[in-house]
């Protein structure tokens, strides 16, 4: 598959929910973890491979050897707490590091592949990289999580790059 680069206008849409949990479903978060894998990646959301839609995949963090992965369907945020800095990335901003700001603590409901709901409590890594990936569900990209002046200097930046 291929990754959407900024400032592709699928990153920037709002996601509709997965109405269906079906065979294409499945095959195409396969083909995403692929893709995810391919590029050293640690989560990859729908709009980063042109489909506007609530689902993402990423690394799953409490597997030691990092290759479990997790897909959460039509997720909700439902708890937020405490504030944490976190240095990110995009696979859509290729290059580009910054810091940010996210919640430190989250409660996170979603679907499995299965249908299942599941009730994450993610701390560290986990919780950052589940909030820069449901971001994406609402076309909101990793600068929009910086300070204003940083943001500014950070678009300056890839506007060079990508425009
Ligand atoms: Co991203």
């Amino acid at each position: 598959m291929d990754i959407k680069i900024y400032p592709d206008p699928v990153l920037f849409e709002d996601c509709t929910d997965v109405n269906n949990i079906d065979d294409n479903l499945i095959s195409v978060v396969s083909e995403m973890i692929e893709t995810m894998k391919s590029v050293d990646g640690i989560g990859l959301a729908a709009p980063q491979v042109g489909l506007s839609k609530r689902f993402f995949v990423c690394l799953d963090f409490e597997d030691e050897n990092k290759s479990q992965t997790l897909v959460l369907i039509n997720p909700k945020i439902t708890k937020m707490e405490g504030r944490v800095e976190s240095k990110e990335g995009c696979l859509s901003i290729p290059g580009f590091y910054e810091y940010v700001y996210r919640y430190e603590d989250i409660e996170i409901k979603a679907l499995d592949l299965n249908g299942n709901d599941i009730v994450y409590t993610p701390r560290g890594m986990q919780s950052v990289v589940f909030q820069h990936e449901y971001d994406h569900l609402d076309g909101v990209l990793f600068p929009d999580r910086m300070s204003q002046i940083k943001k500014d200097i950070f678009m300056k930046k890839i506007n060079k790059e990508f425009r």
